[in-house]
């Protein structure tokens, strides 16, 4: 299975009308986890690199729900930049995937879906430690 479609971007339904815009994500349902996090990123530098680690245990969404970020997301393999610029869309990041967030506008809100609670032990943040664990689970 190739990165892009192990990490699908996904594009919400709109249910906007002439009052505004609405977007809902419904656990197991918009997104392919149910919901037991949620935390957002804001006043970030554009300098910034956020992230830099990969997640034994935890899978995201990742959502610009207000401004523009960058996600850099690896494998170990092969390597992809999601530009994340519109409330409605998000990329979807499982386990064992490397992510570096970048490039944040002065109104960026990432705001991030977890399909766990936090647990800093299931965090690898050493590259490679996490290319030594990934290997073998490439490919699967
Ligand atoms: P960190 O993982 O560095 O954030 P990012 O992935 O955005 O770069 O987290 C920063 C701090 O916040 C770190 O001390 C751990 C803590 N934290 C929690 O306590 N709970 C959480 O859900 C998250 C994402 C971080």
């Amino acid at each position: 299975m190739s990165l892009r479609e192990k990490c699908p971007i996904i594009n919400f339904g709109d249910l906007g009308d002439e009052r505004g815009k609405l977007v809902v994500i419904e656990g197991a349902q918009a997104i392919p986890f149910e919901i037991k996090r949620v935390f957002y990123i804001y006043d970030s530098d554009k300098t910034v690199v956020r992230g830099q680690h990969a997640n034994r245990e935890s899978e995201f969404v990742l959502i610009n729900v207000a401004g523009k970020s960058k996600v850099r997301i690896t494998d170990g393999k092969e390597e992809i930049i999601v530009e994340l610029d519109k409330p409605m869309m998000g990329v979807y990041i499982p386990k064992m995937i490397w992510k570096d967030m970048y490039d944040f506008s002065p109104d960026s809100v990432l705001l991030v879906l977890a399909n766990t609670h936090y647990n800093d032990g299931e965090y690898i943040r050493d590259y490679d430690e996490y290319l030594k664990e990934v290997i073998g689970c490439n490919d699967k």
